[in-house]
Parts: structure tokens; sequence; C-alpha cells
């Protein structure tokens, strides 16, 4: 099974920008292959990494659950689930791309969950790492939608408000019973030293803390000009605090290894 990394905190602390940055290092590693999942009904991870979506796995499954009385004689609904899981499926070098999209409307969604389910387990098993970009709310996780976590990254801006924001959503975490091996905390966008204050606040959470991730001109500059995080600089702050990030996670030293 692939080793999978989660990102999650409130809006705006930085988490599609975090994982588009992982995925990047893990690319130019060749650690992968790596399935990116956009589990944020307000995608945009896909900007982030220069690829674009033909169809999400929420349309999809809206689309069969409209569908299932008329579909073709001969094609079970499963066999339209698993065809339409490929269609889904944005594949670039080294990284493909499955949006999950919009959450569910009022309909019954049990059946096709269950089987949407088993489809990306088995399309999990094809690669090394699986990095997926949540909600603050972690919806497809505690669905299951997503399935085991070996690191939650929770991300938070160096505020306090924002860290014990994300002591919440790891307390969430733990009362859902995620199935999550280690759970760690990242501040992110830092302009300079933290404050002693901040530090207390920190200490609070419980949380181990992963890494600070420094304000970076670079991204930006990108976020305002809309393009994706490749036409980052080699020695960006942001990309070279991920990198020690991806070591202190204890990969990809894993990856090379193999
Ligand atoms: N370390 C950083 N330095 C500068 N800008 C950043 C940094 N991290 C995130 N940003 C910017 O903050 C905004 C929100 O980031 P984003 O990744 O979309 O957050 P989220 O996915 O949590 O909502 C974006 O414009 C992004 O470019
Ligand atoms: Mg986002």
């Amino acid at each position: 099974m692939p080793f999978t990394i989660a990102v999650a905190g409130k809006g705006g602390t930085g988490k599609t920008t975090l994982a588009a940055l992982l995925i990047g290092l893990l690319k130019e590693r060749g650690a992968g292959p790596v399935l990116a999942v956009d589990a944020d009904p307000n995608a945009n991870l896909n900007e982030l990494l220069g690829l674009k979506v033909a169809r999400t796995v929420g349309e999809l499954r809206e689309e069969t659950l409209e569908r299932i009385a008329d579909l073709p004689p001969g094609l079970p609904k499963e066999q339209y689930l698993e065809l339409g899981l490929q269609e889904c499926l944005v594949e670039d070098e080294g990284v493909d791309l499955l949006v999950m999209g919009h959450g569910e409307g009022p309909k019954c969604y049990c059946m096709v969950n269950h089987i949407l389910r088993k489809y990306i387990d088995v399309l999990r098993g094809n690669y090394r790492y699986v990095v997926i970009d949540n909600e603050a709310g972690m919806e497809h996780l505690s669905r299951r939608t997503t399935q085991d976590v070996d690191a939650l990254l929770i991300v938070a801006k160096p505020e306090p408000i924002s860290i014990r924001s994300a002591k919440r959503i790891s307390e969430l975490a733990e009362k859902l019973k995620l199935r999550v091996k280690a759970r760690y905390l990242l501040v992110n966008d830092v302009p300079g030293e933290l404050s002693l204050a901040l530090e207390e606040e920190l200490a609070r959470t419980g949380l181990p803390l992963l890494g600070l991730v420094p304000h970076d001109e670079g991204l930006f500059r990108l976020a305002l000009a809309g393009q994706p995080l490749e036409g980052l600089p080699a020695d960006s702050p942001a990309k070279r605090a991920m990198a020690q990030i991806l070591e202190a996670i204890g990969e990809p030293q894993r990856a090379m290894d193999r």
C-alpha cells in the first residue's frame, strides 16, 4: 500500500499550496508514482499542479444515480463506475490526479459510495504515495472515501486563533476515529521568528511541530499571476522548508531505499 499524506487545516492556511509543493518534490525526486487527491469541494489543486480536470468523482456519483435505470443492458453499475473512475483520473508524468468534487445531495449514495471506495482502493495500490488535499471538515476522511492515512499534516497560520483551530481539527480526527498513524502540526506563511505567546499556544496543541514554512514572495507572485507552482525557483524558501518536512516524516528515504 502507498504512503499516504493528508493535508488538513482551516481555509486559507495554505493546505493546497503545501500539498502541491509536496507532490512537486516527490515528482522531482522520482519517488512516485504519486496519486494526488483533491478532497476539497472547492477544488483548485489541479491549478497549482497545472492540470486540467475533465470530470470529478462527485459528478460521476450523481450521473450514476441519475442514469442507473437506463444504463445500457450488459453494463452493470459496478463496471460503469469503474470505467467512470478511470475517466476521472487525470494522468501526468509521475503524478495522477483524482478530484473528489462536490459533496453529496439528499439522495441515497450508500451503494455508489461502496463501489467507489472499492475501486479507489484498488487504484491506490498502483502508487507509492497518495497526497490528499482535504477540506477543513475532513468529510472524505470521515466517510472513508479516502482511506488510511500515514501522516496527517494539520496546517495553521502563525496566529493563536489558527493554532487553536488546528487543535480542534486534530481532536476531530481523534473523535472520528480516523485511521491516522501520525498527526503533525505545520505552521505556514511565517514572516519571521515566532513569539513566545505563539510558542506556548503551539505547545498547548499537544501536537508535534513538524516544521515552519516561511512566507515566500515567489508563492505570492505565482498566486497573483494564477500560475502553477512549477514556476517556483529552485531556492524557494517554502519549497526548501517542505523538503525538510518530507525528511522529517521519514520519507522519501524509505522510497529511495526501495
Ligand atoms: N508560505 C507562503 N508564502 C506566501 N504565500 C502563501 C504561502 N502559503 C500559502 N500562501 C498563499 O496563501 C493563499 C492561500 O493558500 P491555499 O493553499 O489556497 O490555502 P488553503 O488551501 O488552505 O485554502 C494562496 O494565495 C497562497 O499562494
Ligand atoms: Mg485549498
